[in-house]
């Protein structure tokens, strides 16, 4: 979910609107604004389509002038089915006050049902329309939208950001609970923001919410904590300006990405290359040395988590484990454990909060694309993956760089604490050095053979990916992408755990793709498949159905077999017809736990 809010702008709706477009990539399934008018009402658009549908709707408004005030939402289902009743801004019953809100209202059945007792009718199933309606209980006592926010956050349990907005007064209060949001004023007007991407045309430094602390935009900004008044917490500069890429490009924002691939590579391989061999990466985060590390991520991050964790196994010989960030409550962390918590957005719920659920005593390092995130913020070093902007909301360059730089990290940290001579290390980086060709061929390769591949499975409904050792990650992965892109099913195995399982799913035609790493073991495997009916088609070395350049000394493992299976993933979304950028029901980033 996205936040955008203004006050002080010419035109507030033209502010949210491009907001809104920057904040499209984070994946949403509806969209909405609510704006001061002249006549001191509210005008609110909402749409279940994209930022540019309510774009159509705000252009073609014909009630009064719009205002200089509003608030803006991107939503992403959780509570309650897509439609425009349940899109954000949500309003109290005399559509006074307006709110967005990103989070769980955890008690919002136990408060719906108390306000309702009091006369508040709902227009919707959303958890976050009760704020709109204790602030119209609690404004009824001050009339005063800040002293509301402040009394009304304590009858709220669960995750927020919000931002409420007083048609009658265009003021704009804000309250901030375990979920990002900032505050960045410039000559152009004041704003809220969930993600510092949606302001950085318009301010050049922004401040953080802490939990607990209600903003109000003013030209002075008026900052409170925990319902007393404190000065504003220092700025922080804002990240470059993305260059070149329009978020309302929409076709194949993906296809692109995957392209980019090799360059990403080179360019990471580039700066950090001798580092890796000489210790000095390691060094650069000043942290002590661990014995055994813990990979802590969801999603694809967690696939390029089994990556680095099993490089530092092999090469190291030291323990690691990884953990589904939503489970890691409770898991035992002991002495001389480093945490890399991986995440693109930094800004995922899961991981938020198994950092903050520590063991604090312990180091955390986050793995980031985004230096500026909540998670950057919140652990003891920071490493960025350095993939650039990436729109389309299933990951792809930025699994390959979190891949490379863990992995560089890793071998860089073994070199300086003595475990990996500095002369296989070298060796190591030369072979990671002719990874950016590597991935570069086997794209042609897999734009040459995955076409014909997709004619053939289209229209099985389910499909196994196996590999072993360092492919299972791949596997992994490849499986992830078809489930995203494609809606059919997918499920990815060690090999050898076919046979007490799976192989029942196998008949004839069912599609096995084998990430094939030259494991010896693989040939049973396949002949077990192919005895069924099924129908494999091999991804890896020489001889493969998509035969593509795979390393000899491998530390990321077949890495290159990632490409021909995110463009076996996307090449038949495309062919089905599916938005190949905006999966249903997915968000790139996603903020509720
Ligand atoms: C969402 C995205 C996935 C992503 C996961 C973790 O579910 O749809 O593509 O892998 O979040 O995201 P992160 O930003 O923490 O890497």
């Amino acid at each position: 979910c996205g936040i955008i809010a203004c006050r002080g702008t010419t035109g507030a709706a033209d502010y949210l609107m491009a907001g809104l477009k920057r904040l499209e990539y984070r994946g949403y399934d509806s969209a909405g604004i609510a704006v001061t008018a002249q006549d001191g009402s509210t005008a609110v658009f909402r749409t279940t389509n994209r930022v540019d549908s309510l774009q159509t709707l705000t252009n073609s408004w014909e009630g009064p002038e719009l205002g200089d005030a509003g608030i803006g939402h991107t939503r992403w289902a959780t509570h309650g089915g897509v439609s425009v009743a349940n899109a954000h801004p949500h309003q109290d019953c005399n559509q006074r006050l307006s709110v967005v809100h990103n989070g769980i209202i955890e008690n919002a059945d136990v408060l719906r049902k108390e306000l309702s007792r009091t006369g508040h009718g709902f227009a919707s199933e959303v958890d976050s329309e009760v704020i709109g309606h204790l602030l119209e209980e609690a404004m009824a006592h001050s009339g005063d939208l800040r002293q509301a926010v402040d009394q009304s956050v304590h009858r709220l349990t669960g995750s927020w950001a919000f931002v409420a907005l007083d048609t009658v007064t265009g003021r704009v209060v804000a309250s901030a609970h375990r979920s990002p949001l900032l505050v960045a004023q410039s000559t152009e007007g004041s704003f809220f923001a969930s993600d510092i991407s949606a302001l950085t045309d318009w301010v050049d430094e922004f401040r953080i919410l802490g939990d607990g602390d209600t903003v109000e935009l003013a030209d002075e900004l008026i900052w409170l904590h925990a319902g007393v008044r404190s000065p504003a917490p220092d700025p922080v500069s804002c990240p470059p300006r993305r260059q070149g890429i329009q978020p309302t490009d929409r076709v194949d924002h993906m296809a692109r990405e995957i392209d980019e691939q090799p360059d990403a590579a080179a360019r990471i391989l580039d700066t950090i290359g001798d580092d890796i061999a000489n210790g000095a990466l390691w060094r650069s985060l000043e942290l002590a040395p661990f014995e055994r590390l813990r990979l802590l991520a969801c999603g694809t991050s967690l696939n390029a988590g089994l990556v680095i964790g099993g490089a530092v196994s092999r090469f190291g010989g030291l323990a690691h484990n990884i953990v589904v960030a939503s489970e890691a409550a409770g898991t035992i962390v002991e002495p001389g454990t480093l945490t890399i918590a991986i995440s693109q957005s930094g800004e995922t719920a899961d991981v938020l909060r198994a950092v903050e659920e520590g063991p604090r005593d312990r180091p955390m390092l986050a793995l980031v694309n985004n230096l500026h995130s909540t998670l950057a913020r919140n652990v003891d070093a920071v490493l960025g993956c350095s993939a650039g902007a990436e729109i389309g909301v299933a990951a792809t360059k930025t699994f390959v760089c979190q891949v490379l730089v863990g992995t560089g990290l890793i071998l860089s940290a073994l070199v300086e604490f003595g475990r990996l001579s500095s002369g296989d290390a070298a060796h190591l980086v030369g072979e990671l050095r002719s990874l950016p060709d590597r991935l570069a061929t086997a794209t042609l390769a897999a734009r040459a053979a995955i076409p014909g591949i997709v004619d053939e499975v289209r229209h099985a409904s389910g499909f196994i990916f196996l590999g072993r050792g360092a492919a299972v990650p791949y596997a992994m992965e490849g499986a992830l992408k078809l489930k995203e892109l494609t809606y059919r099913w997918a499920e990815a195995y060690p090999a050898g755990e076919l046979k007490h399982g799976p192989l029942a799913l196998v008949e004839d035609g069912t599609p096995v793709i084998v990430v094939d790493n030259g494991d010896p073991r693989l040939a049973g495997n396949i002949a077990e498949v192919l005895a069924r009916g099924g129908r494999v088609v091999t991804i890896g070395r020489a001889g493969s159905v998509v035969d593509i350049p795979l390393g000899t000394l491998s530390p990321c493992g077949p890495l290159e077999a990632v490409v021909p299976l995110q463009l076996l993933a996307f090449t038949l979304a495309a062919e089905l017809g599916f938005d190949v950028d905006k999966p249903r029901n997915l968000a790139k980033s996603v903020t509720v736990d």
